[in-house]
C-alpha cells in the first residue's frame, strides 16, 4: 500500500470535517464527491450554491448530501466577523472591513476552522500559495511551543530502500524564505512530528543539512545550522537528530561513518531539514524530477490544519490532501 492509501485508510477510521473554500471549482467538487463516496472526510463546499451545483453538473460529480455554505448569506458570518475584527483590529481591520473579509470564502473557511466549525481546510486550486497562507498565518497562527509555520513535503520514492520504506519528510519547501536558527529548530521538531503523524515513522531520524559536516567548513551559514541543531535538541531531547550534516553524511551510512563518526543519525536520516527555502524548494523538486518521487505538501507548526494545493493539482491530489488534513486533525 502506498503512503496516500495508508493515509486515506487512517482518515476513514475517524472522519473529520474539512472545509473547501474553492467550492465552485471543478476539480474541487469532483474531489468532494470522491471524499464523500469513499468516507474519507465530511467535506463542506463554500460558494454560491448555484455555481457549486453547476460545477458538479458539468463534471458529473455527485455532491448529494454534501453541505454547501455561501459566505455571502451565511448566518454565521456576523459572528465570524466580530471575532475576526477582535483578532485583527490592531492591524487596522475595522468592523466594516471584517464584515467584507468574511464574505471571501478563503477568510470564511479559515474562520470556520478557527471557531471549531471545521477541523481543517484545503485550498489552493485557484488561489496562490501566498493568498492561501496569509489568512491562515494571520488567524490560525502557530501551535503553542512552535516558532513558525512551515511546509513538510511527504516524499514517496519508487525505491523502498530510501528513507523509511521509501518515504521521507523534506522541510521547509514552501513557507519560510530565510528562517533564523530558532525557526529552523522549530521546523526540525515539527517535521519529526509530521513524520510520526502522517507517515507512521515511529523513529524519525532528523538531519539538519548544510554544505558542511561537523565543522568541515567555516561560515556563518554553517553556524546557523549548527545552532539550530542545538536548539532543536533542547526543544526535543528525545529526538534522534543531528546537524550540521551534508546530504551524503545524512543518508549514506558509509559516508556518515567517515565524515560524521558518532552521529546519532548514522547516515539513516528519514527527515531532511534544508537550511532555507531556496534549498528546500529546489531539493524537493530535484527528488521529484530526477528520482521520480511523489511530493505532497502540508503545513506544520500551525495551530489547526490548513493545507495548500498547487494550482496545477489533479482531482486525486485534492483527495489526498483532504485525507492528509483529516489525519493531521485527528492528531
Ligand atoms: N509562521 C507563522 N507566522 C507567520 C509566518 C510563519 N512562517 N510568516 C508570516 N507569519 C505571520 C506574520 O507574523 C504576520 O502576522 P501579523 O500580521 O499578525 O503581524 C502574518 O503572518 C503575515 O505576515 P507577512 O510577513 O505580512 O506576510 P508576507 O506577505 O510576508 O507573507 C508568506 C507570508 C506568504 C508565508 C511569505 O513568506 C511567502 O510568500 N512565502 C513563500 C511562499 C511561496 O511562494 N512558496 C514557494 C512556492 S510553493 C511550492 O513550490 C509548493
Amino acid at each position: 500500500m502506498g503512503i496516500v492509501e495508508k493515509i486515506k485508510a487512517k482518515a476513514k477510521a475517524n472522519m473529520k470535517r474539512i472545509v473547501l473554500p474553492e467550492g465552485d471549482e471543478k476539480r474541487t467538487v469532483q474531489a468532494a464527491a470522491i471524499c464523500k463516496k469513499e468516507g474519507i472526510a465530511d467535506v463542506v463546499l463554500l460558494g454560491d450554491e448555484e455555481k457549486v451545483c453547476a460545477a458538479a453538473r458539468e463534471t458529473g460529480a455527485d455532491i448529494t448530501g454534501i453541505e454547501i455554505v455561501n459566505p455571502e448569506t451565511s448566518q454565521n458570518a456576523p459572528a465570524y466577523a466580530e471575532v475576526l475584527y477582535e483578532l485583527r483590529k490592531s492591524k487596522g481591520v475595522t468592523p466594516e472591513k471584517a464584515d467584507e473579509m468574511v464574505k471571501d470564502p478563503m477568510y470564511y473557511g479559515i474562520m470556520m476552522v478557527k471557531m471549531g466549525d471545521a477541523d481543517g481546510l484545503v485550498s489552493g486550486a485557484v488561489h496562490s500559495t501566498g493568498d492561501m497562507l496569509r489568512p491562515a498565518l494571520q488567524i490560525i497562527r502557530t501551535k503553542p511551543g512552535y516558532k513558525t509555520v512551515s511546509a513538510a513535503f511527504v516524499m514517496e520514492f519508487p525505491n523502498p530502500a530510501i528513507g523509511h520504506e521509501g518515504v521521507m519528510i523534506f522541510s521547509d519547501g514552501a513557507v519560510m524564505p530565510n528562517p533564523t536558527a530558532e525557526e529552523l529548530a522549530s521546523i526540525a521538531v515539527a517535521s519529526a512530528e509530521s513524520a510520526r503523524t502522517l507517515c507512521g515513522i515511529d523513529e524519525p531520524r532528523v538531519a539538519l543539512l548544510s554544505f558542511s559536516t561537523k565543522g568541515s567548513a567555516k561560515h556563518e551559514l554553517v553556524d546557523k545550522v549548527r545552532t539550530a541543531a542545538e536548539l532543536a535538541h533542547q526543544m526535543a531531547p528525545e529526538l534522534i537528530l543531528d546537524g550540521e550534516l551534508q546530504l551524503d553524511a545524512a543518508v549514506v551510512p558509509e559516508v556518515a561513518a567517515l565524515k560524521a563518526k558518532g552521529s546519532p543519525v548514522e547516515g539513516r536520516a528519514n527527515v531532511l531539514i534544508f537550511p532555507d527555502l531556496q534549498a528546500g524548494n529546489i531539493g524537493y523538486k530535484l527528488a521529484q524530477r530526477f528520482a521520480g518521487a511523489g511530493a505532497f505538501a502540508l503545513l506544520q507548526g500551525i495551530a489547526r490544519p490548513c493545507n495548500d494545493l498547487s494550482r496545477g493539482c489533479s482531482v486525486e491530489d485534492i483527495v489526498a490532501t483532504v485525507a492528509m488534513t483529516a489525519v493531521q486533525a485527528q492528531a
